[in-house]
This record gives C-alpha cells, sequence and structure tokens, in this order.
C-alpha cells in the first residue's frame, strides 16, 4: 500500500487543521497516511505567552523514517515569506537522508497558511519546494482540475503550487470550506501520483 507522511508544524492551529484535511484526502485514495510534527522550538514559557495551540497531539517525526514512505506532504505556515524556523530546522537534520539519495523519486508536496492574502503563500510554497527538490523528490502541486482554484466569489487560499488557507492578522480566521477542500484534492492527488510511480 501506498505510505503518505503529512509532516507538519503549525503555532496557531491553522496548519494542523489543514493537515488532517490533506490526510483525509489521502485515504480518499486508498492510502495508508500518518500526519506527524516537527518539534517546537521557541521555549514553552513565549508559546504559551503568544497563545500558541499547545494540545496538538500528533507524534513527532523522526528524520530516520522519512525514508519509509512513498510520498511526504509538507506543511508549514509563512515566516517571512519563507517555511517556518521549527520546519527548517528539521530538513537541516536530513544531510545523512540527502547523502545516502533516501529520497530521491519520491513525490514531495507543499501547503501552507498565511496572516493575509498576499502575505507570502507561493514564495513559502516554492521556496519550501526548493529542499523538496534538493532531496530528488517529484514535486506535485495543486492542479486546477480543483476547481476552488479559479473562483472568484469568496476571499480564500489556495494556489496551483499548493493548497493554502488565510489565518487572519489576528489568527482568527478559520481554513474556509474550499481551502480545506483544496488540502483534500491534493492529499488525493498526491496519494494517486505516489502510488502510481511505487508500481
Ligand atoms: C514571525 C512571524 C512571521 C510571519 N510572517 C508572515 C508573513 O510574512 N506573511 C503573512 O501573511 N503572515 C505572516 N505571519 C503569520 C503566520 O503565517 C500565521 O500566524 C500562520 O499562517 C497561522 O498558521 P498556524 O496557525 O498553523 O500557525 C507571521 C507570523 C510570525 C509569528
Amino acid at each position: 500500500m501506498t505510505k503518505v507522511l503529512v509532516l507538519y508544524y503549525s503555532s496557531y492551529g491553522h496548519i494542523e487543521k489543514m493537515a488532517q484535511a490533506v490526510a483525509d484526502g489521502v485515504r480518499e485514495a486508498g492510502a495508508e497516511v500518518a500526519v506527524k510534527r516537527v518539534p517546537e522550538l521557541v521555549p514553552q514559557q513565549l508559546a504559551e505567552q503568544s497563545g500558541y495551540k499547545m494540545d496538538q497531539t500528533a507524534e513527532i517525526a523522526t528524520v530516520g523514517e522519512l525514508e519509509t514512505y512513498d510520498a511526504i506532504i509538507v506543511g508549514t505556515p509563512t515566516r517571512y515569506g519563507n517555511m517556518a524556523s521549527q520546519m527548517k530546522n528539521f530538513w537541516d537534520q536530513t544531510g545523512g537522508v540527502w547523502f545516502a539519495g533516501k529520497l530521491i523519486g519520491k513525490v514531495g508536496s507543499v501547503f501552507t497558511s498565511t496572516a493575509s492574502q498576499h502575505g507570502g503563500q507561493e514564495t513559502t510554497i516554492t521556496s519550501t519546494q526548493t529542499v523538496l527538490f534538493h532531496h530528488g523528490m517529484v514535486i506535485v502541486g495543486l492542479p486546477y482540475s480543483f476547481a476552488g482554484l479559479v473562483g472568484l466569489d469568496e476571499v480564500s487560499g489556495g494556489t496551483p503550487y499548493g493548497a493554502s488557507t488565510l489565518a487572519g492578522g489576528d489568527g482568527s480566521r478559520q481554513p474556509s470550506e474550499n481551502e480545506l477542500a483544496g488540502a483534500r484534492f491534493q492529499g488525493k492527488h498526491v496519494a494517486q501520483i505516489a502510488g502510481k510511480l511505487a508500481s
């Protein structure tokens, strides 16, 4: 069975929610999915003061397990148009995996969250994809066959590079139905392609 890892970091829960939707899409494709987080790096007291969502129950991923999946779908909120340092720190520990070429030919994909509409969704996704390219992964985005990419009737995330959501300046906006549908579509699409490649 095709095995997919949804690997995420989330401070306030938006990416956590998107990760669950991505995982639902993977399951729809009949693949096996694990949803795991990377470790928090912000001191606990500061995280609590900043209102971080502290009750996230997803297991912490290890670098060693990456090679056991056919696809890895990375979810990270934007930090100044780039991935969060927590996620970068995780990938910066994958030198041995890179050296041994363990991820070459596997599928890689990325989804994100920003506070504002033009706050750097595309740059966060594509700069995160760069890391996956260096690992030799086959990059998959969110195709326009997901009709929710082109609607103009509501404010929505969603890019051809990967699913996305808008959290709002104070984080109060939650992923919309359209954004969650994009996340599910991406999960299913990645799992289907990974299945074809693995066979
Ligand atoms: C240090 C820092 C930098 C950020 N940079 C941006 C940014 O460049 N553009 C933007 O729209 N939001 C920015 N944000 C907002 C986060 O992207 C937002 O809180 C996040 O997408 C919410 O996802 P989460 O609930 O999964 O953490 C930043 C937040 C922090 C703490």
